[in-house]
């Protein structure tokens, strides 16, 4: 059987074991110590926001960014539809409601006429959102210049979840600086990863104390162990921290490499029924490559991951939208089904940064086997 290739797996830049090895020699072997403190500098720095809170996970640092826009029980929350789960999940622990918006066809990210429609119901009812989570799917910026006015005009926070689109940006500013609060996640399949971790940024600082307090058991200053909130095991350790502080040094090489898969993809397929998604202006961070099957073919996307599972290669379906779980049948949703079709007919093609062109190259001729059936 031929290497197993994969949608996106870990890839380290050599400078890791440094900041892991110095860990090990200063016994800095806990949930602080010089690599998180770093770590939070270098992202914080990275995107143009005031200060991080590494955390264990994107899904925890989103969970703190909604606690810190203070939602609770019965709130609402504005979600991107079409995501990843780790997006909502907070907005549960909170035993909030949250309310789903469709995606635009463009990006595929959030839309801003029905984010529109969703806040003018919420108005007429009295009842606005305590927050509104836009995504940056698949490492494509959402439509910042359209969604962000209207949020401002009802006074309602963003939260950018950018754990997809580390290292991308929109309009000459990166992303991961478009909310109030924005995520970031270092998982292993992430463009660099902490093995897990995530981080929150904000420009406040009392907010990144805040988070910290809370992702340390929320632990008051006193000699003995004091506690007057809920605390979370939250924070990310000085190890993880190392991995991803060597992996920041190679965050732009790793973007190019990205860009470099996706573009191969768009030539290659250009004339087939696999349309290959184009991020408007370029500027995404190709996190992972994805498609969307012609509905002419009668090839279905799960012909085309079964025939890349019969070469030994990895590849996924879209992300199922959120309204569409069996968790949130009875939450609205505001939208116009894109995102149901995308679903329907996509797929993600491996987009491993440690593909070499042979490997695409089969990938490719996989593809094009099943496609031509
Ligand atoms: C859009 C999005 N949001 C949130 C998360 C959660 O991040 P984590 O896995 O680090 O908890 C992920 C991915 O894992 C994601 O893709």
């Amino acid at each position: 059987m031929s290497e197993r290739i994969y949608l996106a797996s870990p890839h380290m830049g050599g400078g890791e074991q440094k900041y892991i090895k110095e860990a090990f020699d200063t016994n800095w072997i806990a949930p602080l110590g010089a690599n998180v403190d770093a770590l939070e500098e270098l992202c914080a720095g990275y995107v143009g926001k005031g200060y991080g809170a590494a955390t264990v996970s994107g899904t925890s640092a989103i969970h703190l960014a909604l606690k810190l826009c203070g939602v609770g029980r019965g709130d609402t929350v504005f979600c991107t539809d079409f995501t990843f789960m780790g997006s909502c999940d907070g907005v549960m622990y909170e035993g909030a409601r949250p309310v789903f918006i469709g995606s635009e066809p463009n990006t595929w990210n959030m839309s801003p006429e029905h984010l529109e429609r969703a806040f003018a119901a919420a108005d007429k009812r009295g009842k606005l959102p305590k927050a509104v989570i836009i995504v940056d799917l698949y490492g494509t910026a959402a439509d910042y210049d359209s969604l962000l006015p209207v949020c401002a005009r009802y006074g309602v926070p963003v939260i950018e979840d950018a754990a997809e689109a580390f290292g991308g940006e929109y309009k000459g500013k990166k992303l991961g600086s478009f909310g109030a609060l924005s995520v970031l996640s270092f998982n292993g399949n992430k463009i660099i990863t902490a093995s897990g971790g995530g981080m929150l940024l904000t420009d406040e600082k009392s907010q990144a104390d805040k988070a910290r307090f809370w992702s340390t058991q929320s632990r008051e200053n006193r000699l003995w162990y004091e506690h007057r909130e809920v605390g979370y095991n939250y924070r990310m350790s000085n190890i993880c921290a190392g991995i991803a502080r060597g992996q920041m040094e190679v965050l732009e090489e790793r973007v190019a490499q990205k860009k470099t898969v996706h573009d191969r993809y768009a030539e290659v397929f250009k004339q087939s029924a696999l349309g290959v998604f184009d991020p408007p202006r370029g500027d995404a961070n190709y996190w992972l490559s994805v498609g969307v099957i012609d509905e002419k073919s009668e090839v279905a996307f799960s012909d085309v991951i079964a025939a890349l599972s019969d070469e030994n290669i990895e590849s996924r379906p879209l992300w199922k939208p959120m309204h569409m779980q069996p968790l949130f049948e009875d939450c609205e949703y505001y939208g116009d089904r894109t995102e149901e079709r995308l679903f329907a007919r996509g797929l993600c093609l491996p987009s491993d940064t440690k593909m070499t062109e042979e490997q695409q190259a089969r990938v490719i001729r996989a593809v094009k086997g099943a496609l031509e059936k």
